[in-house]
Parts: C-alpha cells; structure tokens; sequence
C-alpha cells in the first residue's frame, strides 16, 4: 500500500500548501488533519499547542504517513523540535520566511502579521533577531480574530477587510516594502492585502520554498512514489463542520474524532 504525505493544521490554513504539493507530486497520497475542534491555536499555551501537535502527529503516524508537514506556523515555531524527538518519521516545518525579506529591504522596513504565539516564540525571535542588520527594522502584528473569518470562509467577509486595513495600516505608515505572512491561512488574503497595500510592497509567503523543500526530501530519502496509481487525497476534520472553498474536487472530506 502507498503510504501518503501528512499534513495538520489548526483548520483550513494548511491547504494552501497542500494545494501546492497536490498538483508538483502527482505520483503521492495525502491525508490532511484539520483539528478545527480546537482552532485557533494561535491564542493558546505553549503546552496546548504542542499537546495538539502531538496528538495530530500521533494520528498520522497510525495512520501509515512516511513523512509529515507540520501546515502552520504556530506549532512550527513552538514545538518542531519535541515532533522531530518524539516522532518517527521526516517531520517538515514552517515558519514566517523573515529572511528574504530583510535580504531584500530597501525601505529597510519589514512587517510580519502573524498570531500572538509565532510572535511570541523562542524559535521566531531567534531567527529573526538573528537576521537583523543594518537597522532594519521588523513590525510585527498579530492577525487577530483573522484565522476565525478565514475558517467561516473569505468570500465577502467584509470583517476580513476591516480588520486587514486596520493591522497593515501601522506597516503602512511605517513605509514597510515587504510583508511577510507568518500563518498559513493569510496565504488565502493575499489578493485581499494587495488592494490594500501599495504596489511597491511584496508579499512572502512561504508556500514555494516549503513545496520545494519537501520534494527534494522525498528524492534524497528516496521515499517518493513513482507511480500515479491507487492516489487519495484525503481531509480529515474533527470540528462541527469545514468550508470548502479551498477544496478541489478530488479530495475526499471525513469526519473523525481525533
Ligand atoms: N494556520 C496556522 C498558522 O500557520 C494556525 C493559526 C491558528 O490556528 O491560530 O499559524
């Protein structure tokens, strides 16, 4: 039997990269956790995010997963590091790509919009202090109550539009030329940021580097599949109920109590 790539997330957000690596690895099966019986994890503990994080690792695991992707940056930046002691499989994190942001200021501002617990970890802080020069500097903002809207579905969400124009404007002010998105479910607002921003800022988000990053994974481990036969993409949520709107029609949609 093909063991799938897993993924979790807090709810929706990690789709957007599953949506990347669905269509560069045809060959692979997917299972995608949404654990949005308890999203947000953003405004959570340390020790709930990474009571989550287990649980949901523990679960693809028994469910034949050879590799997981950990879809959001919250459980990244507070536990990657007890997931790769405690679970036994290649385990691929994300974290807001601050980098190429202060590789590349020109304004030598930056903005970060984020939830309060990536903001707040040891994991983002030292990256991103580690990175800073010449007087850069890095305005962060939380995205709050964003996750919540973006889970209710974005599609006329005028609340997702007010409470956007209400974090960007500070950056705004502040003359940032690059904006990074340290959650994987702002990667869904950015049509919605751009008609807000300038044309002059870029937005990075980290959905190309991760997708690259897990394919030459699979290659160097040698663990990729090599044909299309007998693929599922299945999503897999344990709360009331899950939006569709990033869904293709391929995947399969299950309840399970996780
Ligand atoms: N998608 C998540 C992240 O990247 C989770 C956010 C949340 O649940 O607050 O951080």
């Amino acid at each position: 039997m093909k063991k799938p790539i897993g993924f979790f997330d807090s709810g929706i957000g990690g789709l957007s990269i599953l949506n990347s690596l669905v269509e560069k690895l045809p060959n692979e099966s997917f299972i995608y956790l949404s654990d949005n019986k308890n999203c947000p994890y953003g405004n959570k503990s340390h020790k709930e995010i990474t009571n989550f994080s287990l649980k949901n690792s523990k679960k693809l695991i028994e469910l034949n997963c050879k590799m997981i992707i950990v879809a959001c940056n919250t459980a990244t930046t507070n536990c990657i590091n007890l997931l790769r002691e405690k679970i036994p499989v290649p385990i691929i994190g994300i974290e807001p790509g601050i980098r190429p942001a202060i590789l590349n200021t020109k304004t030598k501002n930056i903005g970060v919009l984020a939830t309060e617990k990536t903001l707040e970890s040891k994991l983002f802080n030292s990256t991103s202090k580690d990175n800073i020069k010449d007087g850069i500097k890095v305005h962060e903002q939380i995205g709050y109550r964003l996750v919540n809207e973006i889970e209710k579905g974005i599609n006329g969400n005028i609340l997702i539009e007010n409470y956007l124009k209400k974090y960007l404007s500070p950056m705004i002010k502040n003359n940032i030329d690059y904006l990074v998105l340290g959650c994987t479910h702002y990667n869904f607002l950015e049509e919605k940021i751009n008609k807000i921003l300038s044309k002059n800022v870029k937005i990075v988000d980290t959905i190309s580097p991760v997708t690259n990053h897990v394919i030459k994974t699979l290659k160097s481990l040698k663990i990729e599949n090599k044909n299309r036969s007998n693929n599922s993409i299945d999503i897999i949520y344990n709360g009331n109920k899950l939006s569709k709107e990033f869904m293709k029609t391929n995947y399969q949609i299950s309840y399970l109590d996780f």
